[in-house]
């Protein structure tokens, strides 16, 4: 019995294998279309593992999807492969409404093709995991209370609005179909392997390159940080103990303003890898345009996994923060390989002389 773990090269995906082969001595097929964020050499610890096989497709490749499922005798799909850099989002649209909302569809009808083959213990134990976002929601007001799972979907940006329409999709093949699936809806995530366009890994990378730390707007927007470990033993939770046709709420109870992050990250460097002129790292702040429709808070009520699932966070996030800088500062090979080809293209674009790709 094999997991199918869609977007396992990237952030979250990676860590979530490395994790998992850890703890269970089961078989994972990992598959990737390997876009400019799927990363192989995230999963170099585990190449030769006979536990562990890579396939690169896209998960939009419902025939590719179905000959793994039935080949593989696959008893669990985690859907983790989608486009997940909200600036990219803004910038252009499209990839987005393929990977997120035509690719996951055409994954879950593969799924319930094979889903409807099975029988016995296969059929009853087969689950859909999809891996969602909080921003689904929206944003809240200062005195809002934090998103739970009843809190109505208003997502802002094209991002958000594809996972919105994935998890719908989801939902809808849950109770149309009998599809024993599960959704998550997780909190910004933060950890080793992270993509350095989005905020912690990208302040590290500029900071130790002497470069400009872009804050959007008032740097004041508050998001609410889980470590990527604490978020896989999450998931792990959900497949195994939770009821198909509900959807858990995943945060790490850690609302910070984005400028507080920044002054953390750079407060850790200064002590950890001080520059040469002896200034703190926060004399490279700036001050950018704000992103539009840029969410002012996300918060998360994470009551229901911890009281049905028993799950809570372990790490805090000032540990957190600081295994994840001592890992950049350890890996900086890891960084120079992402930081070319593509990547390199896109961050050229989106932060020449500090201004934003879509004004
Ligand atoms: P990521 O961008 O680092 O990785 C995405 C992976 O999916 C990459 O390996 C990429 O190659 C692959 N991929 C993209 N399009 C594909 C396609 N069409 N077919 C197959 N593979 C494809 O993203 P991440 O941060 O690891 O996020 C993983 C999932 O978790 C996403 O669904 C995201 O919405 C969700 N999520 C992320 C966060 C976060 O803070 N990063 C928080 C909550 C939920
Ligand atoms: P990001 O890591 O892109 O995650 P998300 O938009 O999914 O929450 O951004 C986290 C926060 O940091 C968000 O409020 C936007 C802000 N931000 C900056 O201020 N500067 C940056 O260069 C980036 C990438 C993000």
């Amino acid at each position: 019995m094999t997991i199918l773990v869609t977007g396992g090269a990237g952030f979250i995906g990676s860590n979530f294998i490395l994790q998992w082969l850890i703890n269970k001595n089961q078989r994972i097929v990992n598959l990737d279309k390997l876009t400019y964020a799927g990363n192989l050499e995230n999963l170099s610890a585990i190449e030769g593992d006979p536990r562990y096989k890579f396939v690169r497709a896209d998960i939009g490749d419902a025939e590719m999807v179905s000959d793994i499922l039935r080949s593989e005798n696959v008893k669990s799909v985690i859907n983790f492969a989608a486009e997940s850099h909200v600036d990219r989002s803004i910038a252009s649209p499209e990839q987005f409404i393929q990977t997120n909302l035509v690719g996951t569809f055409n994954l879950l009808e593969a799924s319930r093709t094979f889903f409807d083959e099975l029988d016995g213990e296969a059929k009853s134990g087969f689950r859909f995991l999809h891996v969602s976002t909080d921003e689904i929601f929206g944003t809240l007001g200062p005195n809002d209370p934090p998103f739970d799972e009843e809190t109505p979907i208003r997502p802002n940006s094209p991002y958000s609005a594809t996972k919105a329409g994935s998890d719908h999709l989801v939902r809808s093949y849950f109770e149309t179909y009998k599809l024993p699936a599960l959704i998550t809806n997780c909190s910004n995530n933060y950890g080793p392997r992270h993509f350095p366009e989005k905020l912690i890994p990208l302040i590290i990378h500029r900071a130790l390159k002497g470069e400009q730390l872009p804050v959007y707007g008032d740097g004041k927007q508050i998001r609410d940080w889980l470590y990527v470990d604490d978020h896989c033993e999450a998931i792990r939770n959900v497949l195994e103990h939770g009821t198909p046709g509900q959807t858990y709420n995943i945060g790490g109870n850690n609302e910070i303003t984005n400028l507080d992050v920044v002054n953390k990250i750079c407060a850790l460097l200064d002590d950890l890898s001080p520059r040469e002129d002896r200034q703190s790292y926060v004399s490279q702040v700036s001050f950018v345009t704000d992103r539009p429709g840029h969410d002012r808070r996300y918060a998360i009520n994470a009551t229901k996994i911890r009281h049905e699932l028993g799950w809570s966070p372990k790490e805090t996030f000032e540990s957190g923060l600081r295994k994840t800088v001592l890992w950049y500062l350890a890996n900086s090979q890891w960084t120079e390989n992402v930081t070319s080809g593509e990547y390199r293209q896109w961050i050229d674009r989106q932060y020449a002389s500090e201004r934003k790709a879509w004004q």
